[in-house]
């Protein structure tokens, strides 16, 4: 199988390089710059490597930089952003700040004859972000293309097949984008373009059968689309080897500890254990208010409690765990920026005592996790449910977690969920209730009221990294508004929350 190593140097939109790669049916790795040596790259046997950008200067002395040696493998390079200085730059060309000063957003690219604008108009749009340039191109590189205010803003050294481009071509703004990493990745690299998820599936058991014979695995089962696919996944691999914990913290939605249960136990075959440890987590989060916090506090309870599991079990090899691309990226995890921790990724304690920790789908994106569940012939229903976060509801009420507020929200979180199902299509990839801090006044049956806030969330999205909020029908919201304050006590206001990710989040906290 062909395979691209995408390698990663910052920047937040850099796993677009990756799916758009998979997207012409050609495996793309990601892997951090400084987490892969060239000797590693070498006996991988990848068909080219993507540079990708990254927030950096190529100068700064805590600039992230690959071993020059990566230039040298003879596998092809496409340098992307930073990347491409950075290809500039180990290659021996010089890099400054563009005289004209940053360059952002659309521009016109004027293309020259190469390998790498093959079928791309001379004349085309691009999108730019950047404050740096190259300004000479290394010896033995041509320039490829240009803007008027970038000399440089392609380089090529056909030879060595080692090519830069200024712009991103990931990003749909940059119109022949997909043209130019298609004539990198096939007329380049010589890749096929024959790759399916079938092939990643096949790839990924007989990966985990090998690497985990004789090994023992707990697998902590949210219910949640990833944790399941990474189970069956596993399952299929090593078999009873495996055993998934169900850890019900008593943040879940209603209804959905026995959901999980009845799903799993017995239909697809998988030892399952059910561990009830609401108290404990309770007791944990009194009082803590702070988002990032509570996030640590029920990620290391998690761990905790599988520890225990395992060592009941007698099972302390490894930790499986469903993480997915966009939870380690959003993490902080490499050189991006933190958003938030994701229970899964950013919450796991240094002091483990598991040996060893197994990640099967991290290179995958949401979409590309819902096609592997459909091939594993897990129940659609499970496929396309929204994704629900591993802290759940601890991230839904705001400030300090209590039973009453949890209960509250709950009840107003199912009535709004029971007004979308059928009524809207096609619904927002996710929707639920948020319980504000704040308390306000109302007015009911004559009587003044003073309770809680509750906000609506509903999001349209493809990745989860980026969202728009869910423009729902008035009457629909007005309907969950009434039942929600004529059902659910303690609740005098229900507000819509109209943000799109960025600038907010899709979870509140
Ligand atoms: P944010 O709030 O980061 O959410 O925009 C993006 C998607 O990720 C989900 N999410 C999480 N999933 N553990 C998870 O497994 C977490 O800690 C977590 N935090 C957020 C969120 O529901 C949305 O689908």
């Amino acid at each position: 199988m062909d395979k691209i190593l995408v390698l990663n140097f910052g920047g937040q939109y850099d796993q677009l390089i990756a799916r758009r790669i998979r997207a012409a049916h050609v495996y793309a790795e990601i892997r951090n710059y400084n987490k892969i040596t060239p000797d590693e790259i070498r006996v991988a046997g990848y068909r080219g490597i993507v540079f990708t950008g990254g927030p950096n200067s190529v100068y700064d002395d805590t600039a992230p930089r690959c071993d020059k040696r990566v230039l040298s493998l003879g596998i092809p390079v496409l340098g992307i952003c930073y990347g491409h200085q950075l290809l500039a730059f180990l290659a021996g060309g010089e890099i400054a700040p563009a005289e004209t000063g940053s360059e952002y957003g659309k521009t016109t690219l004027r293309a020259e004859e190469s390998v790498l604008f093959a079928d791309v108009p001379r004349e085309s749009v691009c999108w730019m972000s950047h404050t740096d340039a190259v300004q000479t191109p290394p010896a033995g590189f041509r320039v490829l293309a240009s803007t008027a205010h970038c000399a440089v803003a392609a380089i090529g050294d056909d030879t060595h097949k080692l090519y830069g481009v200024q712009f991103h071509p990931e990003v749909t703004h940059t119109q022949y984008g997909d043209r130019v990493l298609q004539n990198f990745v096939f007329r380049v690299c010589g890749c096929k373009g024959d790759w399916q998820m079938d092939d990643f599936l096949e790839t990924a058991v007989a990966h985990y059968r090998q690497t985990l014979a004789g090994k023992k695995v707990i697998l902590g089962l949210s219910g949640g689309v990833d944790s399941a696919v990474a189970a069956v996944l596993l399952h299929k691999a090593i078999g009873d080897a495996l055993t998934c914990v169900f850890v019900d913290h008593g943040l879940l939605r209603k209804g959905e500890g026995d959901y999980v249960e009845q799903t799993f136990r017995g239909r697809f075959g998988i030892r399952l254990i059910r561990v009830n440890a609401q108290e404990r987590f309770l007791t944990a989060l009194r009082g803590v208010t702070d988002p990032e916090q509570k996030r640590g506090i029920i990620g290391e309870m998690f761990v905790r409690v599988f520890e225990e599991q395992a060592v009941a079990l007698n099972s302390t090899d490894v930790l499986a765990q469903g993480t997915i691309y966009p939870d380690v990226i959003e993490s902080g995890k490499g050189d991006s920026a933190t958003i938030k921790s994701h229970h899964n990724v950013g919450g796991l304690p240094k002091e483990m005592l598991f040996r060893s920790v197994v990640e099967p789908l991290r290179d995958l994106f949401k979409d590309e996790v819902r096609a592997v569940g459909e091939k594993l012939g897990l129940p659609r229903e499970l496929v396309w449910r929204q994704p629900f976060p591993g802290p759940g509801l601890g991230v839904r009420v705001i400030g300090e977690i209590t039973e009453e507020k949890l209960a509250i929200l709950r009840e107003a979180d199912a009535i709004f969920r029971e007004t979308l199902d059928g009524a809207l299509s096609p619904l927002p990839n996710q929707y639920f209730a948020v319980l504000a801090d704040t308390r306000s006044v109302g007015v009911m049956g004559d009587a003044r009221t003073y309770g809680y806030t509750v906000a609506l969330r509903a999001v349209t999205t493809d990745d989860f990294m980026t969202a728009t909020w869910t423009r729902i029908p008035f009457d629909l919201l007005e309907q969950a508004s009434n039942r929600i304050t004529n059902e659910v006590r303690g609740i005098s206001r229900v507000v819509y929350d109209i943000t799109s990710k960025p600038p907010a989040t899709v979870e509140w906290e």
